[in-house]
């Protein structure tokens, strides 16, 4: 087996250290950069734990091009996971020039770094908010992107700069994953998502209902065209979508050119479908608000990821109760994230 040494940035955060679990038991040698903005150092020291293998660790925000050329000339990656950006929707209504700023910045710096020591793989972190409205679904890499909020468009923005980037190249390949919505934890319970504040999305939320930190699951609209009236996503496991990224970089290491690929499921599951399964694995009941629905919020959102199976070996295997019974298990053993 080829080992490959690679360079995840935001690798503290929540997908990151999925991926690095993946990564380290493959076999390849990691290093992060994360300037821990909105993630914990604790979650890498339990990496290292589950894996039993080290990694190396520099604080830095990607913009800092010093930290990065010094990073970079010292470990000479093969490749490099970019998950390390702002993801918020509606922080990036509220301030679209740090999303830009920090985004496309945070990618511009890195990628003249990468040119500068030879390293021309890269898997980034992209989104399925890039497509925005449903013209016709399941949504396809074909579908058009039109991004509805300054967040989805940094995203696109970043494929569009890892295209023009990977014509430059010979040897270069730019592999852009559009996660549809990553969700649940690692089987050990010792690494999950860990957001600050209110959590921007569904299943934290559940998580805080259930362990009683909070009184209810608001659901924003029941009036949908969809089976229950709730909006229908496709969750798709944090360890699957980890998984993905493993294929992904292993398939660029001996391919090149630029490619779009959706990660997700290929099945929408509704709010009170969600919930209804967190209640079965959790054993408690899950009290639900009902609201008015939230403005651009879209009644089903599903991919078509054929073409990551075809191209790279990978589907998703974990169901929506693999995905609430760990997200469940983080929960309880980690009331407090990693903060405690
Ligand atoms: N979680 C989702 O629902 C989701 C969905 C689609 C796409 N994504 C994308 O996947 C990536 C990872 O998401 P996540 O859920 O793990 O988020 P996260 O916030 O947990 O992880 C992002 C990490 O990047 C770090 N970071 C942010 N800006 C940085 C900078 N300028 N320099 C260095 N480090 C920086 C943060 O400290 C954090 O550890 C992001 O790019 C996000 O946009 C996430």
């Amino acid at each position: 087996m080829f080992i490959l040494k690679l360079l995840v940035t935001g690798g503290a955060g929540y997908i990151g250290t999925h991926c690095i679990i993946e990564l380290l038991n493959a076999g390849h040698d990691i290093s992060v950069i994360d300037d821990l903005s909105n993630s914990h150092v604790a979650a890498l020291h339990r990496v290292k734990q589950l894996t039993k293998r080290g990694l190396a660790f520099v604080q830095a925000d990607l913009r800092d091009t010093a930290a990065v050329a010094t990073e970079l000339q010292r470990f000479q990656p093969h490749g490099v996971i970019h998950c390390a950006g702002l993801k918020a929707v509606g922080a990036s209504v509220a301030r679209p020039l740090d999303y830009y700023r920090q985004n496309i910045g945070g990618t511009l710096s890195l990628l003249a770094e990468m040119d500068r020591v030879g390293c021309h793989k890269i898997v980034f972190s992209s989104s399925a908010t890039v497509y925005g409205l449903p013209k016709y679904l399941p949504y396809d890499e074909q579908h058009p992107t039109e991004p509805a909020n300054p967040y989805g468009r940094s995203k696109l923005m970043i494929e569009h700069i890892l295209r023009d980037w990977s014509v430059t190249h010979r040897d270069a390949s730019a592999l852009c994953l559009r996660y549809f919505n990553p969700a649940g934890a690692h089987p050990s319970g010792q690494i999950g998502e860990n957001p600050k504040g209110v959590p921007d999305n569904l299943m934290p939320f559940l998580a805080q209902v259930a362990g009683g930190h909070r009184p209810a699951l608001t659901v924003f609209g029941n009036d949908f065209e969809t089976r229950d009236g709730t909006g229908e996503r496709d969750y798709i496991h944090v360890g699957d979508l980890a998984r993905a990224h493993l294929a992904a970089i292993e398939h660029a290491r001996s391919n090149r050119g630029f490619q779009v690929f959706n990660i997700g499921t290929g099945r929408g599951v509704t709010v009170l479908e969600l919930a209804a399964a967190f209640a079965e694995v959790s054993g408690r009941p899950i009290a639900t608000t009902i609201t008015t629905r939230r403005p651009g919020d879209l009644a089903r959102f599903y991919a078509d990821a054929q073409l990551a199976e075809k191209t790279f070996g990978w589907r998703a295997q974990q169901s929506i109760f693999d995905i609430c019974a760990d997200a469940w298990r983080w929960q309880v053993e980690n009331p407090e994230g990693y903060s405690a």
